[in-house]
């Protein structure tokens, strides 16, 4: 077992699980917390995510087999994915990627399901396709304000993190996500997402 990754929730290591080659996760005890209540947050997270991630794939969005839940020790072994993060890719390929990732972020939301942590560390470009990861905060959800909290985090990581390509890139997540979607609907969410950003903005001044 080696430790691939340090990830602000959970540590995740490389693994082998009935000899196919898998990735632990493993969520920490973290300190801060009252320790009741840090077990149950860690609980549930690892539930929410095993169950979300397999649920996800009858309606066709691409994520890990689940090989194995342990609640007990708010771990789980995963499918490894291989390929490369989002995050990682030239400039020009994550504008390329963003329409697929807004398509599979609107078959989520056509479908009820809020992400809850749409990062570009969150994907994996495969040699078949996307994969999305990490679905520890995800819900399910029928309000319009859920999906737009997913749409202005994905946004405000490009704005953060890919600042020299977000208008490209989020045009062409928006005209992913539209076309499952449709105009109006988008729409409405992009008109919430507006909403969200006013309410930061004075948030911060105050
Ligand atoms: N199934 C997987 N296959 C390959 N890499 C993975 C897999 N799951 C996680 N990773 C890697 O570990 C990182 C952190 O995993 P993630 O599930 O997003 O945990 P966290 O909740 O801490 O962000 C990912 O960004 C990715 O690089
Ligand atoms: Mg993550």
């Amino acid at each position: 077992m080696k430790l691939l990754k340090k990830g602000a929730e959970a540590d995740i290591y490389t693994a082998s699980w009935n000899g196919q080659n898998s990735i632990l996760k493993i969520r920490k005890k973290k300190d801060y917390r009252i320790h009741s209540l840090d077990i149950r947050i860690r609980t549930l997270r690892t539930i929410r995510e095993s169950k979300m991630i397999s649920e996800v794939k009858s309606f066709g969005i691409p994520t890990p087999l689940v090989y194995f839940v342990d609640e007990k020790k708010c771990e789980m072994y995963l499918q490894f994915i291989h390929g490369k993060l989002i995050r990682d890719l030239p400039a020009t390929q994550i504008i390329r990627t963003c329409k697929e990732i807004g398509r599979i972020v609107g078959i989520l939301h056509k479908n009820g399901v809020m992400h809850g942590d749409l990062t570009t560390s969150n994907f994996i470009l495969t040699q078949k396709g996307l994969v999305i990861l990490d679905f520890g905060l995800s819900q399910k959800t029928d309000k319009i304000d859920d999906y737009a909290i997913d749409l202005r985090l994905f946004k405000e990581v490009l704005n953060s993190a890919h600042a020299q390509i977000v208008d490209d890139a989020w045009a062409l997540f928006i005209l992913g996500y539209q076309k499952i979607l449709g105009k109006n609907i988008t729409e409405k969410i992009i008109n919430q997402v507006l909403v969200i950003e006013k309410r930061g903005r004075y948030a911060n001044v105050v």
